[in-house]
């Protein structure tokens, strides 16, 4: 099964000795970088394997391949060697592993190496793209013998994933290190088992020390939340689609819920730039369900062989599962939108109620369909206004734009105002679209943003005394119609408590370092 490596990046050995002890239970290895040491800490570095009491990898990572070792290959052979010299019988006080390049040619330095049980593993560190042929480069990197081959290429898009995925599936019968890096490698360093790697990278990244490279996860958060060394080749496979992709709740939701249920099954977050790509690595990886979010819901359409009823009406999907070998496409965003609005409001409906929207998104198109189902007048107010006339002709709503003369307009559709807009996200900006109207107070507020807890509009309701609900609500709500799909089952009273006391601003974003 594959292992968890947590690479040591510290500028001093006791750092990392400190940093391996706090985190030891989280990892099966380490990786002692010592391009990152000190120079003069380069020279105690013989003794690391004993004082780690795990196996550990040498390493001496050069900058033409993302490291910190800026000095001449005979320096580097030096510290090689100084890390290999000396070997002791017993092989847990010499290092597990040491990692070379590919064209690292140094035959008596190997065949030490090779003599007291340091197995090799042979490099390739593809920082540019510019291996088109994973298969032939896996197939020609090893010297000779036992040797482990690894390639570690940054990626940039979903097709280079899908790319070392076949290579790595057509390579069986050999230890190899597949390692997509970047954010939209993140999940090839979670599904590791699934890729056929024999190990994964992480770094202590809530310690602040520099990532071992990019798009490595935080080791705690890698063997907790996504339970890496429970991850077998049977484990079932979800995940979240969208791009960027950087502060989806769904991986700690879906996680959380499956390891209190200890089911043998992970949820990804899958940053995508290609969604025809995507859905070929799907079919292959064997994927058993996705969350859909911005900007797939649409495009996912052509990939599904069944839409229920509500994708057909409104044109787009934020939910796809298997079924008899076809992906059938739902959407739990509208019935999760409405239940969580009329709950904060302790209504059934919204009739007689007063409503403005703020936007005219893709998000806004399913709030004010929402809204006029549920019995609600309504107007819509966007930055560019004749988006929001499109959307509000086919309800007979009002619009406007965010302007003097529409903020005037709200003090008329007041009783509820639903904000939709992208503004005050995180990662986005942190403006206030509705910056003109003056809260009386008596407003019901929802922002369906969660990511901050509280928007700068939200902040600004909140402070003239108005009810507030942000997004996280909702956004739970659709999670659990989601899992309904997925599994077939809800989810138990039990779970769905512990949930919800961990709270809104406690959930672990998709950090990658
Ligand atoms: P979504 O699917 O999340 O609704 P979208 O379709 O890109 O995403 O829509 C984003 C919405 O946020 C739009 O209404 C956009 O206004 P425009 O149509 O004028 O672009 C709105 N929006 C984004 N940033 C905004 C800002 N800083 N102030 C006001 N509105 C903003």
């Amino acid at each position: 099964m594959s292992k968890i490596c947590l690479c040591l990046t510290g500028k001093t050995i006791k750092q990392d000795v400190d940093l391996l002890s706090k985190y030891r239970n989280y990892a099966d290895l380490a990786e002692l970088r010592v391009d990152c040491l000190d120079a003069g800490e380069r020279l105690y570095i013989r003794r690391f394997p004993e004082l780690a009491g795990i196996p550990v990898i040498l390493t001496v990572r050069r900058d033409v391949d993302g490291g910190y070792f800026t000095g001449g290959e005979g320096a580097r052979l030096k510290l090689l060697a100084n890390g290999l010299a000396y070997a002791n019988a017993d092989s847990r006080f010499n290092f597990a592993y040491v990692d070379i390049e590919e064209d690292f040619n140094v035959p008596s330095l190997e065949e030490a190496a090779r003599t007291f049980g340091t197995r090799i593993i042979r490099s390739c560190h593809d920082l540019k793209g510019t291996v088109n042929d994973f298969s032939a480069k896996l197939k020609t990197m090893k010297h000779s013998g036992d040797e482990i081959v690894k390639i570690a290429v940054a990626v940039n898009s979903t097709r280079d994933v899908l790319n070392l995925f076949r290579s790595s599936c057509s390579f069986t019968n050999q230890d190899k290190i597949l390692i997509c890096m970047g954010h939209y490698g993140i999940y090839s360093r979670i599904l590791s088992e699934k890729f056929g790697s024999f190990l994964t990278y992480s770094s202590a990244l809530s310690e602040n020390v520099i990532p071992g490279a990019p798009g490595q996860l935080d080791v705690k958060r890698l063997s907790e939340l996504y339970r890496f060394r429970k991850i077998t080749k049977k484990t079932k496979v979800y995940g979240v689609i969208g791009n960027p992709l950087k502060s989806s709740v769904s991986p700690w939701f879906f996680n959380t819920i499956l390891n209190l249920e200890d089911a043998d099954a992970v949820y990804a977050p899958f940053p995508v730039t290609d969604i025809g790509d995507f859905m070929e690595l799907a079919k292959e990886m064997d994927i058993q369900g996705l969350s859909v979010t911005v900007p797939y819901k649409e495009s996912i359409l052509p990939y599904l062989g069944q839409r229920s009823a509500i994708v057909q009406a409104i044109g787009a999907c934020n939910t796809l599962y298997r079924k008899d070998d076809v992906w059938v496409g739902d959407n739990a965003d509208y019935a999760g939108f409405s239940s969580s609005l009329l709950n904060f409001l302790g209504k059934k409906n919204l009739k007689w109620q007063k409503i403005t929207i703020l936007g005219a998104g893709g998000v806004s198109r399913a709030v004010a369909a929402e809204v006029y189902n549920m019995g609600g007048k309504a107007l819509i107010l966007n930055r560019t206004v004749y988006k929001a006339k499109e959307i509000a002709s086919r309800y007979n709503f009002r619009w406007g734009g965010l302007d003097n003369n529409g903020i005037e307009l709200m003090s008329k559709y007041n009783d509820i105002i639903i904000q939709t807009t992208s503004a005050g996200m995180e990662g986005h900006d942190n403006s206030d679209p509705a910056e003109l109207y003056t809260f009386t107070g008596k407003e019901a507020v929802m922002d369906l943003i969660y990511s901050p807890p509280q928007t700068p509009f939200l902040k600004r309701a909140a402070d003239a005394g108005c009810r507030t609900l942000n997004g996280y609500d909702m956004v739970i709500r659709q999670a659990c119609l989601q899992y309904a799909n997925f599994f077939g089952r809800e989810i138990s009273k039990k779970h769905l408590l512990h949930i919800n006391s961990l709270g809104e601003d406690k959930w672990d974003k998709i950090a990658s370092g």
